[in-house]
């Protein structure tokens, strides 16, 4: 039998008779690579006879059914990690770990594994990248030398999932997806026939013996997963931990929870012992502050947590006809229509002036409350003038230079009033003895950058 090749994009898994440049399905460049398809004519042969191969479905009353809920979770040493899981690792769950090369997806899965392990259960650590001298290294370093713990060195999917079905262990670690392969598929590892199959095979051993496994995906700059996107859909748990690689909060947060929510985060900092949660983050990233022009307290979220961050605005006369602007820890395109709306709506005269916004600590704001802070420091910047450094601020920022409600705006006065702050200023719509209501952007500048 000829067997048939197909191109696959390898960024979404959309599969092409031709070769083309461009993924139609995804935008991705350059992404389609040639795969052999199996020979398809038995399952054609079923479907020509218009009759389905299966068996009837084993179902069952749903009020008989175990929820998965009260299976035992495996608690880690860190409480908001904890929260983040919905109560730690559950049984039978396969969790995706997935950050950038370096953000600490080794150190922080070694530390769980050390805390699980010393509370009674077996736990596997599998690396296809590093050496079982260096991880020993690494494992003495922080103190997670245990009994229970033991280590294989293999990007063998097949020999992986073998050791999982013996149910020996209750957790297993898999680092990392892209480093394995079936020898069944020709394709090199991390493509994505090899990380949707090696993944499936592995998932496929976790659930048939009730081992929680946790497996790491290594992202690329821009945030995605590193090739295939297709393992998302597979697990249970998808975690995020993203942040500043060196030095700076790393925040880990799960964008997608069979089994909790999804608003919760855990803010980590890398020290000489692994990484250690931050309690109050706000404190931290308030400590080194100096009231200077173009520097404003954001009362915003992380996920369900309040934190108090500082926004820096930078401005410069523009050596050359197009202004520069730049952001970091906030979005570009947000910036650059809230300078549209400060040109328009209030008198500053921006079009000459390059900007640097600067999100204090490696925080990444993905709050629309964040607009009001971001304008409020530019305003200082270029005027030269400061805010009082009693007051934080919050509130979005409508495209006629209007302040608009924000979310959770209790939790967030909260932890302004918790750190010392006297008052916040923010949307009108909030009635609150410690809100400065404001409607307007032009005003709210002329009152309070002073
Ligand atoms: P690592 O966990 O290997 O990252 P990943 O698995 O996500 O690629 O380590 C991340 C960085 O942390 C590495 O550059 C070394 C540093 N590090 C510390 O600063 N302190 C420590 O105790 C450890 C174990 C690592
Ligand atoms: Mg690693």
């Amino acid at each position: 039998m000829k067997s048939k090749s197909q191109f696959v994009c390898q960024q979404c898994g959309a599969g092409y008779a031709k070769w083309m440049g461009q993924c139609s399905s995804c935008g991705a460049w350059n992404s389609l690579v040639e795969q052999v398809v199996q020979s398809e004519s038995e399952k054609k042969s079923a479907l020509s006879k218009g009759q389905a191969s299966g068996k009837k479905l084993n179902y069952v009353k749903i009020a008989t059914i175990v929820p998965s809920d009260a299976k035992a979770r495996l608690a880690t040493e860190f409480n908001d990690l904890n929260t983040v899981l919905g109560g730690g690792i559950l049984m039978g769950s396969v969790c995706l770990l997935a950050g950038q090369p370096g953000m600490g997806k080794s150190t922080l899965l070694m530390q769980i594994c050390a805390t699980v392990a010393a509370g009674g259960h077996d736990v596997l650590y599998v690396s296809g990248e590093e050496s079982a001298g260096q991880v020993k290294l690494r494992a003495v370093r922080l103190g997670a030398e245990s009994e229970r713990l033991s280590f294989a060195a293999s990007t063998s999917a097949n020999d992986i999932a073998k050791t999982i079905e013996t149910g020996e262990f209750d957790l297993v670690i898999v680092d990392s997806i892209q480093t394995l392969m079936m020898d069944e598929i020709s394709s090199a590892p991390g493509t994505v026939s090899q990380v949707t199959n090696c993944g499936n095979l592995i998932i496929r051993a976790a659930k048939s013996t009730d081992t929680a496994v946790v497996i790491v995906g290594h992202v690329t700059k821009d945030g995605t997963l590193a090739g295939p996107k297709v393992l998302e859909h597979l697990v249970d748990v998808v975690l995020n931990f993203e942040g500043d690689r060196y030095g700076g909060f790393k925040t880990l947060r799960a964008v997608k929870n069979r089994f909790g929510s999804t608003n919760e985060v855990a803010i980590f900092e890398m020290g000489e012992k692994g990484l250690s949660e931050v309690v109050n983050p706000s404190a931290a990233l308030l400590a080194e502050r100096t009231n200077t022009d173009g520097s404003i307290i954001l009362a915003t979220l992380e996920g369900n947590r309040p934190i108090l961050v500082e926004i820096q605005a930078l401005c410069t006369q523009s050596n050359f006809g197009y202004p520069k602007r730049t952001a970091s820890g906030f979005d570009i395109n947000r910036l650059n229509l809230l300078i549209a709306v400060l040109e328009r709506r209030t008198k500053l005269r921006l079009s000459d002036k390059d900007i640097f916004i600067n999100v204090v600590g490696g925080m990444k704001l993905n709050d629309s409350a964040a607009d009001l802070a971001i304008c409020m420091a530019i305003a200082s910047a270029v005027a030269g003038r400061k805010l009082s450094d009693e007051y934080v601020v919050f509130g979005e920022v409508g495209l006629g230079g209007e302040i608009r409600s924000a979310f959770r705006a209790d939790q967030r006065i909260a932890e302004a009033k918790k750190l010392g702050f006297s008052h916040a200023i923010g949307p009108a719509t909030i009635h609150d003895k410690f809100v400065i209501p404001v409607k307007d952007l032009r005003n709210t500048l002329i009152k309070y950058v002073k």
